[in-house]
């Protein structure tokens, strides 16, 4: 398992410094971010000229908390009435206090397990010490009896893998971990984010042989086919926000390169499986939200019958 790590480590830290995105389709260019952040500060400043720019700060800050109940039918009898607490996106850094605004939100909540679905910075590369002290302030206000696990974003680097374990984090590289209750036991899959670091490894490790009822954890939706291919009973991501910035009914004005509108929020369906993608909790880009809010989940899994 050492060695496996220490391969995956050096791959990303290369791939890291690459000046593409490593995609299940090849290689895909990082320039058009920096043409989208000149047209966001074009947008900034209409908001701030427009008076929009504060409204959406509030929107921004302003997460709710949802409650959802999933059944299935082969759910393992000791599991039923378990809950998931599901944060994506934190983007810690990118809204003053937002480790506060979020900790509190956890504290009123009892679940069994915590995931994180990737993306705890802002940045997408270099230092990130800035985020230690928040990042640590909402992992200390997670209560979660079976653990936190959690992958990486895109806007994460594989050296935060040692850190977040540090605060008690279990950050899941393309591997398997088991929760057990009773005589039963259900399987939480993570991967490394396919959106700029795609390796074949991820694939391969949701096509492990395992039968047990089985969650996938992805930073993005874009691996719902093989999860599904194998059997996946549910699909947890995020990396879209939602959209963060939507036009009246939520909908979506950049889709992330996610050609199918219905992976972009919330719950949706791929042959037998379920999946959810998160609006996040943090916003990237601009510090902003529109007919759309940052979330926290809550799943409850129901057994059929
Ligand atoms: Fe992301």
């Amino acid at each position: 398992m050492l060695e496996k790590r220490i391969i995956w480590a050096t791959t990303r830290s290369v791939l890291e410094t690459n000046k593409y995105k490593n995609k299940r389709s090849g290689e895909r260019s990082k320039s058009h971010w920096s043409l989208f952040e000149r047209c966001l500060r074009l947008f900034v400043f209409f908001l701030k000229v427009s008076g929009l720019y504060k409204k959406g700060m509030q929107n921004a800050r302003n997460i709710k908390i949802k409650e959802i109940e999933l059944e299935f039918k082969n759910l393992p009898p000791s599991f039923n009435n378990y809950k998931i607490l599901h944060l994506s996106d934190l983007h810690i850094d990118s809204l003053p206090g937002l480790d506060n605004i979020i900790s509190k939100k956890i504290e009123s909540l009892n679940y069994d397990v915590c995931v994180l679905t990737g993306d705890y910075r802002r940045s997408i590369s270099g230092s990130f010490k800035s985020i230690m002290r928040p990042m640590k302030k909402v992992i200390d206000s997670i209560k979660a009896k079976d653990g936190i696990y959690a992958v990486l974003g895109n806007h994460d680097t594989y050296l935060m893998v040692e850190y977040e374990d540090r605060i008690g984090v279990k950050i899941l590289v393309n591997e398997t971990i088991f929760i057990e209750k009773g005589k039963d036991k259900i399987a939480i899959t993570g991967t490394d984010d396919p959106f700029y670091y795609f390796t074949d490894q991820a694939i391969m490790s949701l096509d492990e042989p395992i039968n047990n009822f089985k969650i996938a954890l992805v930073h993005t939706p874009e691996l719902y086919d093989v999860a599904a291919d194998n059997n996946y009973n549910l699909y947890l991501c995020g990396h879209t926000h939602g959209g963060q910035i939507c036009l009246p009914g939520g909908i979506p004005i950049i889709t992330h390169q996610f050609d199918d509108k219905k992976f972009i929020k919330g719950l949706w369906k791929e042959k037998n499986m379920t999946g959810y993608t998160s609006p996040g909790c943090g916003v990237s880009g601009i510090p902003v939200r529109f007919n759309n809010f940052g979330e926290i989940t809550l799943f409850t899994l129901k057994g059929k019958g």
